[in-house]
């Protein structure tokens, strides 16, 4: 690496859910640091504000790239659409991948629970974060590789009407675990960030007053994450600096949750 070279020069990295919130400003802080990154979205309403941050990334004018991938993680195949568009963009290795994207809702008391609501939650936030790290397996570079899921700091709480969530950001924590164990002796580490509260489309779905406890909680300033706080510890972890973390769940949450 050159004196002048960016940290993640020639590294190609995907984000799911990019289009906005957390996702957005991991995908814009990967690419600041020279990385090519491809970003993924699912709604409609979502193009527009993704293709502008691709257009953002390249007038960087340094290695760093970017490309869109409309794709609902809900559906089984997109995981390797995601990959296989990814690698006809960039070329056949993925340095890194961000298991993001992730849905919320309003909460659902102990009794109202349809299999649908369940398939809506787990499909995503936890299936389609297993498929794209069982896809870009195959992909990671020979040694470095990088796989970061996002989690909550609700995977290790509790929170009434909300089992869904709770559990799913509970179960890939087994996801970050097992697989940091099996990649570990090729190189490659895996680790889980969980925020606390961030103000995104997700916090301002919820009830204010509820986010606003959450806020007045929140040791480090009394104040609400935003995507760069979190963003920045995924960059870190994307490094070469942080080879030797691996298989650890960091709390990102200005100390809401202290892990
Ligand atoms: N905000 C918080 O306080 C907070 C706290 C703890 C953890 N988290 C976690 O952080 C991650 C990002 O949250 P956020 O607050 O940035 O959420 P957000 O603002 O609601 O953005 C969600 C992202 O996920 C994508 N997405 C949603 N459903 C999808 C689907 N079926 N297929 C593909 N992509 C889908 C969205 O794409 P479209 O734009 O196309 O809809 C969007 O890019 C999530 O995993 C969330 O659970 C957030």
């Amino acid at each position: 690496m050159s004196n002048n070279s960016l940290p993640l020069e020639n590294k190609v990295a995907i984000v799911t859910g990019g289009s906005r919130g957390i996702g957005a400003g991991i995908a814009e802080t990967l690419a600041s640091r020279g990385a090519k990154v491809a970003i993924t979205f699912a709604s409609e309403s979502s193009k527009d504000a993704t293709e502008q941050l691709v257009k953002k990334i390249k007038d960087f004018g340094t290695s760093a790239d970017a490309i869109t991938i409309q794709a609902d993680l809900r559906d089984i195949a997109s995981a390797k659409h995601i990959v296989d568009t990814t690698v006809k963009a960039f070329g056949p290795t993925i340095h890194i991948l961000v298991n993001n994207a992730g849905v919320a809702y309003k909460g659902i008391s102990i009794g109202d629970t349809s299999i649908e609501d369940y398939n809506s939650v787990f499909d995503v936030n936890v299936r389609a974060v297993f498929f794209m790290g069982e896809a870009v397996a195959p992909h990671l570079p020979n040694k470095g590789g990088r796989i970061i899921n996002i989690g909550s700091i609700f995977g290790r709480d509790c929170f009434a009407q909300f089992p869904l969530y709770c559990a799913s950001k509970a179960a890939i924590e087994g996801f970050t675990r097992c697989w940091a164990a099996e990649l570990g002796p090729k190189g490659h580490t895996v680790n889980q960030v969980n925020p606390g509260a961030v103000e995104t489309d997700m916090l301002r779905g919820g009830d204010s007053s509820v986010a606003n406890v959450f806020k007045d909680m929140t040791p480090m300033e009394n104040r609400f994450g935003q995507p760069q706080d979190i963003a920045d510890v995924v960059a870190f972890l994307s490094d070469e600096n942080a080879r030797w973390i691996t298989g650890q769940t960091i709390s990102a949450s200005g100390g809401l949750k202290m892990y």
